[in-house]
């Protein structure tokens, strides 16, 4: 994408906090946080359509996961932007940083030891790519809440499908505004044929993997 003046702007405020600021090391670290837990930080990150069932499996998730004793937390697409990034759209430009601030936060929360859960679109391939970046191999999960565009359209428990196709909200994911399936995400969930129970436990195997690896 090209910048365009704010992000050009940006772009100098990053570049200035950069030569300016000075990384302050903490004599904790991101496993001692997390040991005196017994848990292994990750930022598990669901990504699909509006409707797909991204927030429902994060609930249960965590659901499931706080009962086995884990200390987790969820970032909802649609929690955030009523507080943190409650002056940003959907442009794409306004769903970059969106995307960039909901990581940066998934990012302290894993240093912080926690287990992060992280339900949002997140449309672009090229942004997730940069998402994944943030977090070393073995404390991310990229899972594609795989639920094709008719089933959401059919669904809209939120209504926004029915205003999004009568052109009373634009820049709608899936109508008018892009969404990139993902080509190479850690779990795939298909929600037509699996069920609640399924999908959960296709996230806790790949979870469960990156313990053992963390042993
Ligand atoms: S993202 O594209 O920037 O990742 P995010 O996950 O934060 O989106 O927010 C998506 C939620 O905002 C949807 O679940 C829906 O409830 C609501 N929403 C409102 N307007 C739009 C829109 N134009 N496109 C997509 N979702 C929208």
């Amino acid at each position: 994408m090209i910048l365009n003046f704010s992000g050009m702007a940006h772009y100098k405020f990053i570049m200035q906090n950069i030569n300016n600021t000075t990384w302050f090391p903490s004599s904790i670290s991101k496993l001692d946080r997390a040991s005196i837990k017994s848990q292994s930080p990750i930022c598990i990150w669901l990504t699909g359509l509006s409707g797909s069932g991204k927030s429902t499996i994060a609930n249960a998730l965590e659901l499931t996961m706080h009962k086995s004793g884990l200390h987790t937390y969820i970032l909802d697409g649609d929690n955030i932007r009523h507080g943190l990034n409650s002056n940003l759209g959907f442009s794409d430009v306004d769903r970059i940083e969106n995307i960039r601030r909901i990581s940066e936060a998934a990012k302290i929360m894993v240093e912080a030891g926690l287990v992060v859960i992280v339900p949002v679109i997140s449309p672009f391939r090229e942004q997730r790519k940069i998402v994944r970046k943030l977090f070393s191999a073995n404390e991310f999960i990229e899972v594609f809440v795989d639920t094709p565009l008719t089933e959401c359209i059919r669904r809209d428990a939120k209504g926004l499908y029915a205003k999004a196709l009568r052109k009373e909200i634009q820049n709608f994911t899936g109508i008018d505004s892009n969404y990139e399936q993902p080509e190479c995400a850690e779990v795939h969930l298909d929600t037509m044929s699996d069920t609640l129970d399924c999908c959960i436990g296709k996230i806790l195997d790949r979870y469960e993997i990156i313990i053992q690896a963390n042993q």
